[in-house]
């Protein structure tokens, strides 16, 4: 294995919580690096490939160090974290309450003084880490909601450095977002940055109300004016990049003969003559798989849809197991998708195939050719990526996306059937909308959608955000105090 060199200091480096690799055991119990979960990773890792630069993160395991190394071409720095660590800062803070409240409070999110005081720690930890192997005036890219904190402390230790911040996840709306003990923290941690992106108008527009209504400063249509102890602004810019996919490699994979003949034997084992419905989620109470089941179940119930004439697919990768919401949400799911099974299965048909497994890149492709109709029902998402790795994959123009409008995919994929999945008979009609579609109307509306992603690809969103960042020297001078 490569090692990168440690004498050396970056120019660009990257942060999130995770690296784009976990350490888990293979099944003879051998440590192996396997690609993580999420749509962070799908996004960055081709950015990485292309810029270079070093990726600094958790290595996924609890108490494990480990040097610096090189995988899939990509310099990694890992951060240790503890057992502690992952149960206050990640579990808890991160995913137990700032998750789910940046997710519109679908679950209630827990305040817990402790876990901040861990989320505090940790972001320390990271900024420490990233400003002892940034090169001067380096740039440095900190991503997600574990690490808001992080662009204001790195400013404090590295003023030389040019900081930029990209939300992942939503950001609500202050009426709930003023919920946080600790919000005026967060929003101070974040304005560390210089360029702040989101993934729609709206959350750059909800994040510019809370410093407005908390921090009292003005802004001025994209920019945030921070005063300074002379007197002068420091100017932030904080604005909408939505993020993207990798769509020549989606499509690069979707030809594959393999992949195609993956597909078809996909689609053999499940019943050429049937209708195929695919979801594919983190298992995450955002995503609204049970929504999406109630829909198929009622569809089956009522005999507009049958088992031998419709299969739904749902593939739920195995995620943040340790938090309780997410216990809870598995039993509920698997207790749901046993019931429709019994009730509605026979010998010879399945109604839904639960997967609770990730998949590697390849077999995804395979499903996405082999479904007539890809189901992303979020309650509420960033920006769904699943969705445009459906559409990049569809290169024969075939297939439907439904799509909810409140996945940020849904500002950029209009020609989508766009839904709201708390409207159960309207999620139905839908479904049923596009189990019946011609063949004419699926490929006018795929080829709008196709083109969309082929030309809004992640090369292009990392383009805009680090063009953003580069032009920033000009708004680092300091504004006039009229
Ligand atoms: O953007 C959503 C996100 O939380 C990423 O930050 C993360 O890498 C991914 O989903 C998967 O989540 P986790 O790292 O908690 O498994």
């Amino acid at each position: 294995m490569a090692v990168p060199r440690t004498d050396v200091l970056h120019d660009f480096v990257c942060i999130s919580n995770r690296l784009p690799v976990d350490r888990v055991l293979d099944a003879d119990g051998v440590p192996e690096w396997r690609t993580s979960p999420g749509g962070l990773v799908t996004a960055m890792e081709p950015v990485m490939r292309e810029n270079g630069g070093v990726w600094l993160g958790w290595p996924g395991v609890p108490d494990e160090t480990f040097d610096p190394f090189t995988e899939g071409g990509i310099d990694l720095v890992p951060v240790t974290l503890s057992a502690q660590d992952i149960e206050e800062f990640y579990e808890g803070f991160s995913n137990d309450t700032i998750w789910p409240l940046y997710h519109d409070v679908i679950a209630s999110p827990a305040y817990h003084r402790e876990w901040w005081i861990s989320y505090q720690r940790v972001n320390q930890r990271f900024a420490e880490t990233a400003a002892a192997i940034a090169a001067p005036e380096a740039t440095v890219w900190v991503h997600d909601y574990q690490l808001q904190l992080v662009p204001r402390i790195l400013r404090s230790l590295r003023p030389d450095l040019t900081i930029g911040f990209f939300n992942h996840i939503p950001f609500p709306a202050y009426g709930l977002f003023s919920q946080l003990p600790w919000r005026k923290q967060i929003i101070n941690g974040v304005l560390g940055a210089d360029v702040i992106g989101f993934q729609r108008p709206a959350d750059a527009g909800n994040f510019q109300r809370s410093v407005r209504r908390l921090m009292g400063y003005e802004t001025k249509s994209a920019r945030i004016m921070e005063p300074q102890s002379d007197g002068t602004f420091r100017q932030i810019l904080a604005k909408s990049f939505p993020i993207s996919i990798d769509s020549a490699g989606f499509e690069e994979l979707a030809r594959r003969p393999d992949v195609q003949a993956r597909a078809a034997e996909i689609r053999q084992q499940l019943g050429e003559h049937k209708t195929i419905m695919l979801g594919v989620d983190r298992l995450d109470y955002t995503k609204g798989i049970r929504h999406r089941l109630k829909a198929f179940s009622e569809l089956l119930c009522e005999g507009r849809l049958t088992v031998e004439n419709a299969t739904l697919v749902q593939v739920a990768s195995p995620s943040r197991e340790r938090v309780e919401t997410y216990r809870l949400l598995r039993d509920e799911i698997e207790l749901t998708v046993g019931r429709l099974n019994g009730d509605y299965g026979t010998i010879a048909d399945t109604a839904v195939h639960y997967l609770h497994h990730g998949y590697p890149r390849e077999e995804m492709a395979a499903l996405y050719l082999a479904a007539d109709i890809m189901l992303v029902t979020a309650l509420r998402d960033g920006m769904n990526l699943v969705a445009k790795e459906y559409v990049a994959t569809r290169f024969d123009r075939r297939g439907v996306l439904i799509l909810s409008e409140f996945a940020g995919a849904s500002d950029e994929l209009k020609q989508a059937l766009l839904v709201n999945p708390h409207d159960i008979e309207g999620l139905k009609d839908t479904v049923m909308q596009a189990v019946t579609m011609s063949v004419s109307e699926q490929e006018r509306r795929m080829r709008y959608l196709r083109k969309r992603v082929a030309l809004h690809d992640v090369a292009r969103w990392s383009r805009s955000f680090l063009s953003a960042l580069d032009e920033f020297p000009a708004l680092r001078q300091p504004a006039p105090t009229d």
